[in-house]
């Protein structure tokens, strides 16, 4: 799918964040650890969750959404075998299913889960954490996963893993007994899974920053649960507007707490912020600061607005440098930048880039985050952009077209 983008002079206007992606896609997966009804708001509106529905239907769970008012109503009563909907290969999130199967069945096999393809993306951590639980795992064709008797685990990461410390937590909160997890991933979306299985009646205790106890519970109970709103969208938007000079937007139905990184990178580039409750306006200044900054697990920058906040330095008024700490090859932009003759540039991570005028042209979104960053390069250049591949950007980020037309730019599908 194409979309064409046109740009005003100025980016203004009003938007209201959706419900966070990395939150929503985990907490249906852990609605299937209970068999009674789980009621969800604020679920957002994008192509993940449509895949993540379809999955579940395909497993003959009873899911019901209501897009206008952003509800999701699940009721796993029955689970169908094996996760083979050709949707588990579509996203990376539907690796969040195998932990309630290891609950529902002795045996049962998941295609290999799909994901953004920006490099190598590994399912080691969260395969050896199974097998410590357990389970008998055969790599094939499918992921073959056999139940010998489940058992609580005493487990530190070697490294910090949003996906992996949610899978641990999915799968052991129904393990009977005491089950210690170390230097886990504390991204506000972990968080919102953890009162999530709260509300269900799971016992998770914070032991320290990074450390967790729970204790297993033989069953989990219904909830009605909001999910929080998506920070990396919100994040996204904050750094389009500093795309144009002298710009103004205002978000709404924000979780300013979550984006403590984004509002101090944001300062640094010149632009001002005000809070007001759960909305912030954000004024773009004449010209953007170079920055140098690294990303790196919460609470440090995000690497998912890395691809967005290289675009954005290219309007900078002098060389700036980004060291990409989680996937070192998270460069699809970077390859589509070029094409626009940005000067930008990875090297083993690290990001060099220099003030470069952009010509329009064709590009291409290779994945969720290159996609919304070829909407700020759009901005930048003043022209019009053809953006290829924009079924990715549909991906994560609810309403696009509709939140940039609110800020004056206008998106067309081709
Ligand atoms: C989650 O991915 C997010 N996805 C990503 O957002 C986000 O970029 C990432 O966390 C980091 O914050 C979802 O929540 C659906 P990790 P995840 O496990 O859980 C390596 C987006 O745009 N690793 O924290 O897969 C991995 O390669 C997406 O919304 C292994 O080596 O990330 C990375 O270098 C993109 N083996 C590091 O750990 C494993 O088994 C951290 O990855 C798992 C991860």
């Amino acid at each position: 799918m194409k979309i064409k983008i046109k740009c005003p002079s100025i980016i203004k206007g009003e938007i209201e964040i959706s419900g966070s992606k990395n939150a929503c896609l985990p907490i249906i997966a852990a609605s299937l650890l209970s068999k009674e009804e789980i009621t969800l708001y604020n679920v957002p509106l994008i192509t993940d969750v449509i895949s993540m529905i379809r999955i579940l239907d395909d497993l003959g769970v009873s899911v019901n959404y209501n897009y206008v008012e952003s509800k999701l109503v699940i009721r796993a009563n029955r689970i169908k075998k094996d996760l083979d909907s050709c949707f588990v290969s579509k996203l990376r999130a539907s690796y969040y299913l195998i932990s309630p199967l290891i609950h529902r069945k002795n045996n049962f096999a998941t295609l290999y889960p799909g994901g953004c393809n920006f490099g190598k993306r590994p399912i080691d951590f969260h395969l050896k954490l199974y097998k410590q639980m357990g389970l008998d795992i055969t790599e094939k064709e499918k992921i073959y996963f056999k139940k010998r008797k489940l058992r609580p685990i005493n487990y530190t990461f070697s490294t910090v893993t949003v996906g992996g410390t949610i899978n641990a937590i999915l799968s052991t909160v129904l393990i009977k007994g005491k089950t210690t997890l170390s230097n886990i991933a504390i991204e506000p979306e972990v968080i919102d899974v953890i009162h999530f299985l709260q509300s269900m009646g799971a016992k998770i205790q914070f032991i320290d920053k990074r450390s967790i106890v729970i204790e297993g519970v033989k069953e989990l109970h219904k909830t009605t649960y909001s999910i929080m709103p998506d920070r990396i969208e919100a994040g996204s938007y904050m750094f389009l507007a500093m795309a144009k000079p002298n710009s103004q937007i205002k978000i709404n139905k924000v979780n300013v707490s979550h984006l403590e990184n984004v509002i101090e990178v944001i300062n640094k580039l010149g632009g001002e912020i005000t809070i007001i409750n759960d909305s912030m306006e954000i004024k773009s200044p004449e010209n953007i600061k170079n920055i140098n900054i690294s990303t790196g697990p919460y609470p440090y920058f995000p690497t998912d607005l890395q691809p967005i906040l290289s675009t954005v330095l290219l309007n900078g008024n002098d060389t700036s440098k980004i060291n990409e700490t989680i996937y070192p090859s998270r460069n699809s932009h970077i390859k589509e930048l070029s094409k626009m003759k940005a000067s930008i540039e990875m090297n083993q991570g690290l990001i060099t880039i220099n003030p470069s005028p952009l010509i329009s042209g064709m590009v291409q979104a290779n994945d969720l985050r290159c996609g919304f960053a070829m909407i700020v390069a759009g901005v930048i250049s003043g022209k019009q952009i053809i953006i290829n591949q924009a079924e990715y950007i549909f991906r994560g980020y609810d309403d696009i077209m509709g939140k940039l037309c609110k800020i004056g730019i206008k998106c067309k599908k081709e």
